[in-house]
C-alpha cells in the first residue's frame, strides 16, 4: 500500500521505536524529497558564494540561484518578482508587516481585526504594535462547527479596521478560511489584508492576485524545503512606502556617515547574507509539487482526512475540533481528544509504535482556551501519507486507553 512519493521520502521508509515510521506531524513541518536535498548539497558543493557582491563567476552563479528561487516563487503564487521578499519564515515575514507596515501606519483609535484562530506568529507581533501604538486588537471568534462567525465578521469588520490579519488555514482546526470574500470586504473599508498562509501555500493553490492580498507570509519547511527559508509577499505600493525592518549589508543604497539610502525592492528588506541554499532548495520544492499538482495533492489529503475522522468517529471515546464543518473546507489536519488521558501520554503512546503527532497548544493558546482545551492532540497530513499510516495511527489510538488503563 506504498505510495508512489515514498521513493522519494528515505527517511518516511524508515523506522521509529522499532516500527514503521508514520509521520503525521505535517503542520509542523513537512519531510524533504531526495530532490530538495540534492539541490541544497548542489548548492554548497558547487555554487556557494555570497551573491549580489562579488563580480567573480562563483558570487554571479549563487545569486543567480537566489534571484531564479524569487522567481519561481512569483511564478508559485501569481506575485511579481519584486514583491517576493525572502524571509527566515513565516514568523519573521508576519513580524516585518506588523513592525515596518503596523508601526508605520497605525494610530490610536484605529483597529487591528484578527481571528481567534490565529497561530501566534500572527497575533503576538500585533499585540506589540497595539500596545506601541495605541490601536485596539480585535478578534473574529468561531460558529458552532469552527469556521469563522458572519455576524462577528459583520460587527467587527468596520471603517475603524485597518488591518485585518487571517490564516487561510487554522493550523489547529483544518478549515480553509474564505480570504478572498473578507478581503473584498475589508478592501472596500479601507483595510489592508494580510493572510497567513503558512497552512495553505503547501496544501492548496494560492494566487495572492485572484485573493486580492496585500501581504501574505508562508514559510518553506512545511512545503517539502528546509527550515530557515519563508516568504513574505506584498503588493509593490505598500513594500516601496514602509520603513526596512531589519538594516545593514545589502538592504542600501548610498551610507553617509549619518544617514542611509536604502535599495530598492526587494533587496531593502534583505538585510545582511540570505540563506541562498535555502532558495535552492525551495525552488526545487516547489518544482516537485508542480510535479504533482494541487489538484493531485488536495485530492490525496482529502481522502486520508475523511477516511481518519470516519475512523476515529467509531471510537466514542475520541473528541474532535473544528471536524464538523458544513462547507466542504476542512484540509488534512485532525485536532482530537481522548477522554481521560492527557494529549502527551497520548502522543508518548503513538511515539513507542512509530506514529508521530504534535501535542500541545499547537502554538494557538487565545484558540485552545476558547475551545475550553489547555492541550490537544494533532494529527496533520501530506500527499506522501497513505492509507495504510491512517491504519497504523487508527490502531496505536486503539492501544491508548488500555495502556492508561482508564478502560
Ligand atoms: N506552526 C507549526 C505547527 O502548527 C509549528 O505545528
Amino acid at each position: 500500500m506504498n505510495n508512489k512519493f515514498l521513493k522519494d521520502f528515505p527517511i518516511l521508509r524508515g523506522e521509529m521505536n522499532g516500527h514503521p515510521l508514520t509521520y503525521l506531524d505535517n503542520s509542523a513541518t513537512t519531510q524533504k524529497p531526495e530532490s530538495v536535498v540534492k539541490s541544497i548539497c548542489g548548492y554548497y558543493g558547487g555554487c556557494n558564494a555570497n551573491p549580489h557582491r562579488g563580480v567573480y563567476e562563483l558570487s554571479v552563479k549563487a545569486t543567480k540561484v537566489y534571484e531564479d528561487a524569487r522567481n519561481k516563487v512569483a511564478e508559485f503564487i501569481n506575485a511579481n518578482a519584486d514583491e517576493i521578499i525572502f524571509t527566515k519564515n513565516a514568523t519573521e515575514s508576519l513580524n516585518l508587516i506588523a513592525y515596518s507596515y503596523g508601526l508605520t501606519n497605525l494610530r490610536s483609535g484605529d483597529e487591528i481585526l484578527i481571528t481567534i484562530s490565529e497561530h501566534h506568529s500572527d497575533l503576538v507581533p500585533w499585540q506589540m504594535v497595539a500596545r506601541a501604538t495605541g490601536a485596539t486588537l480585535n478578534y473574529i471568534y468561531l460558529d458552532a462547527d469552527g469556521n469563522l462567525s458572519e455576524s462577528d465578521i459583520e460587527k467587527k469588520l468596520t471603517r475603524r479596521t485597518k488591518i485585518l490579519a487571517v490564516t487561510q488555514i487554522s493550523n489547529v482546526l483544518g478549515l480553509v478560511n474564505d480570504v478572498k470574500t473578507l478581503a473584498a470586504r475589508a478592501h472596500e473599508l479601507g483595510a489592508i489584508v494580510v493572510v497567513d498562509g503558512s497552512q495553505s501555500v503547501p496544501h492548496i493553490p494560492v494566487d495572492v492576485r485572484d485573493l486580492d492580498a496585500d501581504f501574505l507570509a508562508f514559510s518553506g519547511h512545511k512545503m517539502l524545503s528546509p527550515m530557515g527559508i519563508g516568504v513574505l509577499f506584498g503588493k509593490r505600493k505598500l513594500l516601496e512606502d514602509m520603513p526596512p525592518f531589519l538594516s545593514g549589508g545589502d538592504m542600501i543604497e548610498y551610507v553617509e556617515e549619518q544617514t542611509t539610502t536604502f535599495a530598492e525592492l526587494p533587496q531593502k528588506f534583505e538585510a545582511g547574507t540570505q540563506n541562498v541554499g535555502g532558495a535552492a532548495g525551495l525552488t526545487a520544492a516547489i518544482n516537485y509539487l508542480n510535479g504533482i499538482g494541487f489538484d493531485e495533492i488536495e485530492r490525496i489529503e482529502r481522502d486520508l482526512t475523511s477516511y481518519a475522522i470516519a475512523e476515529l468517529k467509531r471510537l466514542q471515546y475520541v473528541e474532535m475540533y473544528g471536524c464538523n464543518s458544513s462547507r466542504d473546507n476542512k484540509i488534512g489536519i485532525i485536532t482530537f481528544n481522548i477522554k481521560d488521558v492527557h494529549p502527551h501520554d497520548v502522543a508518548t503512546i503513538l511515539d513507542a509504535q512509530g506514529v508521530a503527532i504534535r501535542a500541545g497548544h499547537h502554538c494557538a493558546q487565545p484558540l485552545l482556551k476558547y475551545l475550553g482545551q489547555n492541550s490537544t492532540c494533532r494529527a496533520s497530513f501530506y500527499f506522501y501519507n497513505t492509507r495504510q499510516d491512517v491504519d497504523r495511527f487508527i490502531e496505536a489510538i486503539g492501544q491508548v486507553r488500555k495502556i492508561m488503563r482508564v478502560d
